[in-house]
């Protein structure tokens, strides 16, 4: 099975957990933009009545074209459940995302709902978080000073760029991405970075997701993650 393929497999059985009379928090991202085109054809199909609450313009405008009731967070009581993807995660169900330099919004609208299920294929899944670069996003006032803190610190940050540009995230900021390799302590690193002025949020995400579906070539696997407090909680 091709990637894509994979991605398919999860982006449709993630459609099907989603029931009439939902607010479902809508993801970015390729395995995403699967589940998203499922959903579309259930609410053409089936009639299934939803509104979709998505974490970036390209998932808006996906929605909206394929007739998805589409509002913003800040529109909506409460998300009943989220479907996301991820760059990476671990043994302990600790995630890495923003690798479409979407992870603030899609936070935001995770922490905000219920539930939360991440799609991926099993290139995703790592025993240890950090082979994939943890995203930042930045102001753009004094990302430069910013940058040399992280550089000093060891955290080996890039800008990351595009056709020899900064990649400007939806809300008009840079993204730095911190290239570690591995991350003994994700909870001590997050504080850290939760404590420095100018990144606005980082892609750890800690104690978010509560299912994982993993496409394999044999078939898709569903995995429970323990139940535990919310991350809300633990920025608290
Ligand atoms: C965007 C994200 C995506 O969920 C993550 O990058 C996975 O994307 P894909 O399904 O394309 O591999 O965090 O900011």
């Amino acid at each position: 099975m091709t990637q894509d393929e994979l991605k398919k497999m999860v982006g449709d059985l993630a459609a099907t957990y989603v029931k009439d009379g939902m607010v479902v928090g809508l993801g970015t991202g390729s395995t995403v933009k699967f589940m998203v085109d499922a959903l579309g054809h259930r609410v053409a199909k089936e009639g299934l009545k939803i509104v979709g609450v998505p974490t970036s313009d390209r998932t808006a405008a996906q929605g909206r074209k394929l007739g998805i009731p589409i509002k913003a967070v800040d529109e909506v009581d409460q998300i009943d459940l989220t479907i996301d993807g991820a760059d990476q995660i671990d043994a302990d169900f600790q995630g890495i995302k923003g690798g479409g330099a979407a992870h603030l919004f899609e936070k935001i609208v995770a922490i905000n709902s219920k539930r939360n299920m991440w799609i991926v294929d099993e290139s995703k899944m790592a025993p240890k978080l950090g082979s994939f670069p943890l995203p930042l996003e930045v102001i753009p006032y004094g990302s430069q000073q910013l940058f040399k803190r992280l550089a000093a610190k060891g955290l080996h940050p890039a800008f990351r760029e595009q056709a020899g540009q900064r990649v400007l995230t939806d809300s008009k900021n840079y993204v730095i991405d911190l290239h570690l390799g591995q991350i003994d302590d994700a909870f001590r690193l997050a504080q850290y970075l939760n404590q420095q002025v100018g990144i606005v949020e980082h892609g750890l995400f800690l104690n978010v997701v509560n299912t994982v579906i993993v496409g394999y070539a044999d078939g898709p696997k569903v995995l429970q993650a323990p139940e535990r407090p919310n991350y809300r909680d633990l920025k608290a």
